[in-house]
């Protein structure tokens, strides 16, 4: 689906409500009172397009028409916010390489078992899940282990581009010039991640309110979810932090956003204090306490 940019249509309190609520059932996401204006132009375009008159005629498209539910699986690009770079949130990722890794490399191996799953929930343009990678791909003691990281996100529009793994300037704010040099080439339409890499990733569509796919994901050692949360509500937090308790091995790991927390949200977790951050941990059922 094309989105034009159109004239902004004018939006009532009772429209927005419709809307909001249509969208929060379908992604956990929630538009506050004072966010209408939002809402009102980022949906516009969807009433040029369609031709309909006002957003009383949209929603009931939404919500009746035979298209609805590509209707609303493509809104999603217009919706969510995707901002995300490389190396995002250095002090996370030093305790997630130097500390959490180790740890797990060690529990796992004295199981005999040397496989490694890491799930990048709401990974946008894939800048994390190939950042996860880039850090996996430097630790000889990973040489032999079977890792595979999974990103996966609720627009079709990002997942396109982090398929494609060609980035631009924005995506490497944070990253150091031989990180540049290691893990990407430069081609005409900007640099991209090297095969070595993206070899490790694969890239999902997914909607985490979608309770019976997320289970055919399978079970993760470790979940990135970050800066996703953000945008929900007390509920649809609940709700998906118990879809992740339940996608996790026992022992496994929750990295959120550095603004983010589970408190007021579930005590199901173990805040652990490493010495670059403190990260949750579901409590390993042999060892209750926190650690493996
Ligand atoms: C701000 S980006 C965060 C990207 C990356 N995790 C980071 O921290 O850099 C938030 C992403 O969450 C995705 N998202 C929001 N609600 C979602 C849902 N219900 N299911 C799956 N992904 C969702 C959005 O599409 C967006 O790409």
């Amino acid at each position: 689906m094309a989105f034009t940019f159109a004239q902004t249509h004018s939006m009532s309190d009772d429209e927005f409500l419709l809307l909001r609520d249509c969208i929060y059932a379908h992604c956990g996401i929630y538009f506050a009172q004072d966010s209408k204006y939002i809402l009102e132009k980022r949906l516009s375009s969807r009433l040029t397009d369609l031709n309909l008159p006002t957003f009383n005629d949209y929603y009931h498209y939404l919500k009746y028409s035979r298209n609805k539910e590509h209707e609303l699986t493509d809104i999603m690009d217009v919706i969510t916010t995707n901002e995300t770079y490389f190396f995002r949130e250095a002090f996370q990722l030093k305790a997630f390489s130097d500390e959490i890794i180790p740890e797990l490399i060690k529990s796992k191996a004295a199981q005999g078992n040397r496989s490694l799953r890491i799930w990048s929930a709401g990974c946008s343009t894939g800048e994390e899940p190939y950042t996860i990678a880039m850090l996996l791909s430097t630790m000889p003691e990973l040489s032999g282990w079977k890792t595979e990281i999974i990103g996966t996100d609720i627009s079709q529009k990002v997942l396109l581009q982090a398929r494609r793994a060609i980035y631009g300037k924005s995506s490497f704010r944070a990253i150091e010039e031989n990180d540049l040099q290691r893990f990407f080439h430069q081609q005409d339409d900007g640099y991209k991640v090297n095969d070595s890499i993206r070899e490790l990733v694969t890239i999902h569509h997914l909607n985490l309110f979608d309770t019976h796919r997320l289970t055919m994901l399978g079970k993760v050692d470790l979940i990135f979810c970050r800066n996703v949360i953000i945008y929900f509500d007390q509920a649809s937090k609940k709700r998906v932090i118990e879809s992740f308790h339940s996608a996790l091995y026992d022992g496994g790991f929750l990295l959120l956003g550095h603004s983010e927390s589970l408190m007021n949200i579930t005590t199901q977790f173990t805040l652990r204090h490493f010495k670059n951050d403190m990260i949750y941990q579901k409590p390993d059922r042999l060892f209750a306490g926190g650690s493996l």
